[in-house]
Parts: C-alpha cells; sequence; structure tokens
C-alpha cells in the first residue's frame, strides 16, 4: 500500500512515517488528515505508549504543501473540512500526552521543523538541516514556535531563525538546544530506536505525568501562541504577496519540467 502517511504498530510503539519522497514529504491536507488519525488513535490506544514520527528519503519534510498554501490563498479550497486538518494537527500534536520521538533523516523546513517543537526527543542525521523560511513566503511563524522557539534556543536566535529564514545545520542545532542528539545518517534508526525502546520499558503513567508536568507551565502560552499565529497566518495567506511567493516557488517546478523537456518559456 502506498500511502503518503504509513503507519505501524509494533508492541508498545506506533511508527508514524512520512512517505511522500517525491515532494521531498510535503504535507497536504490529507496527510494532516492522516496524522491526526494516526495520533488520537495512539493517545487512546492503551497498548501504545511511545510514538515515533520519522521519515522516507533524503528529507524530513519540505513543510506544508506549496500547492494547498496557494489554494487557501486563492481561495480554492472548498472542502472546509480538510482544509482545518493543518490546525487540528497543530492542536494534535500539542496536546499529545504520550512520549513522542523524531528521527530527522533530511531538510526539516517549517512545519517540518516547528513540529519537532512539540517532540520530546528529537535525533537528527548529521546531514539534516533545518529552515522556518515563513518571511521569504510572506507568512508568520506557526505551531506555536513563536513562543516555543525562543523559549528553546533563546530570543536572539529566535529571533535571527524565524526573520531571516536562512538554513540551520544539525550541528549548529544541537548547540542550540533544538536536538537531544545528532548522530551518522546510518545510525539514525538505531540511535531512535533505542530511545524508543529505553522510553517502553518505563511506567507509561509515570511518562505521562512527566510530559504534562514538563508541558504545563507553558500549555497556556502554547494554546494562545497557537491561535494568535493561526488568525496571522490565515490573513498573511490571503495577501496578494504569499500568493507571489506560493506562485514562484511551483512555477519554478514548471520551469523544470520545460527545461527537462527542452521547451523554450514563453
Ligand atoms: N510543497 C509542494 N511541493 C514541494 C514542496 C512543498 N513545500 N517542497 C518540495 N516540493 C516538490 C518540488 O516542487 C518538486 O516537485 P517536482 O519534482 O514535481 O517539480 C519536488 O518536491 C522536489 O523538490 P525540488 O525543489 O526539485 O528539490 P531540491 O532538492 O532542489 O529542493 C527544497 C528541495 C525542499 C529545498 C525545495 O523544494 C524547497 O525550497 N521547497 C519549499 C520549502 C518551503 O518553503 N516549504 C514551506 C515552508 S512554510
Amino acid at each position: 500500500m502506498d500511502e503518503a502517511i504509513r503507519v505501524e504498530d509494533s508492541g508498545a510503539v506506533r511508527k508514524i512515517t512520512l512517505n511522500r519522497p517525491a515532494k521531498k514529504n510535503a504535507i497536504t491536507l490529507a496527510m494532516y488528515a492522516a496524522l491526526n488519525t494516526a495520533l488520537a488513535e495512539a493517545a487512546r490506544d492503551d497498548r501504545t505508549s511511545v510514538v515515533l514520527l520519522s521519515a522516507v528519503g533524503d528529507a524530513f519534510s519540505a513543510g506544508n504543501d506549496i500547492g494547498d498554501f496557494l489554494r487557501a490563498s486563492t481561495g480554492g479550497l472548498t472542502d472546509s473540512a480538510s482544509a482545518r486538518s493543518s490546525g487540528i494537527f497543530l492542536r494534535t500534536i500539542a496536546s499529545f500526552p504520550k512520549p513522542l520521538v523524531a528521527a530527522v533523516n533530511g531538510l526539516a523546513i517549517g512545519i517540518g521543523a516547528t513540529m519537532l517543537l512539540h517532540c520530546d526527543l528529537v535525533l537528527a542525521s548529521s546531514v539534516a538541516t533545518f529552515q522556518f523560511p515563513f518571511t521569504k513566503l510572506a507568512l508568520v511563524p506557526e505551531a506555536a514556535s513563536s513562543v516555543l522557539l525562543p523559549a528553546r534556543v533563546g530570543l536572539q536566535r529566535a529571533s535571527e531563525w524565524l526573520l531571516l529564514g536562512e538554513r540551520i545545520d544539525a550541528e549548529t542545532a544541537l548547540r542550540s538546544g533544538f536536538l537531544n542528539a545528532v548522530v551518522p545518517p546510518e545510525a539514525l534508526a538505531s540511535a531512535a530506536a533505542a530511545r524508543v525502546e529505553a522510553l517502553t520499558r518505563l511506567p507509561l503513567g509515570a511518562l505521562c505525568e512527566t510530559k504534562r508536568l514538563i508541558r504545563e507551565p507553558l500549555r497556556a502560552a502554547v494554546d494562545a501562541a497557537l491561535e494568535r499565529e493561526l488568525q496571522a497566518f490565515a490573513a498573511r495567506l490571503a495577501s496578494p504577496e504569499a500568493a507571489a511567493a506560493f506562485s514562484a516557488f511551483l512555477a519554478r517546478g514548471e520551469r523544470g519540467e520545460r527545461d527537462k523537456r527542452g521547451e523554450r518559456a514563453t
């Protein structure tokens, strides 16, 4: 089965894998909906104690699908339930009650990077890079990153990362407190499996309570930030600046296709 979100259960572990490698695991609205279901089931199911998030291919995730952004920006999203799935994902991952481990194999951009702020352990390959390119797309940060990133890496560094949107290498991200560990690419899967396995050996009730106690002091601030950012984000999505940025990115691909076919741009 070729699913863009792969869900596998093995003992107490639910593994959720982003599986759209041809598009660098850019996340579509349908993928958010699948992620929401996978996380909600994992939260409910007593048999699951840990969730591992990982990805297929050379990227972790290139962020939100820019085609979906363009459709949202130009009023082309007619299915409102589907349009809401990204906001639901943010609230779901922000309040996920069980340990969440991420194994970041490559590029983590936009939501691909901000979702990591909601993971309890984040391991990355040494070739992984991180980027918050919101301003480049005429957008603003999401996933409560305007609150959580400064809390994680400090206000000055978060300002630089969120305002300039430049790429950050794995060692810098590790030194900044954004990651738990950086390992060689070939060791990522086993390192993540070892952390997950260590978690599954501990009492689930104590893990969930510990996570709750760690996250609780920022809970109200995170919830407020999510709502504030979603409003600002929706307003930015509707701006002509954003529509132009999305169209420019998508035109890049079309130009590439024409070049491959040897056609000249008109
Ligand atoms: N949304 C939709 N499609 C995306 C995408 C995204 N966020 N990111 C990559 N893709 C697609 C590309 O359009 C391309 O599709 P095509 O082969 O049909 O043309 C394919 O994935 C491979 O990407 P490509 O750009 O050819 O690979 P690359 O190695 O040169 O660059 C990235 C990879 C991720 C650096 C580049 O694609 C990129 O900058 N993506 C946008 C990231 C972004 O701004 N995300 C939104 C954050 S808010």
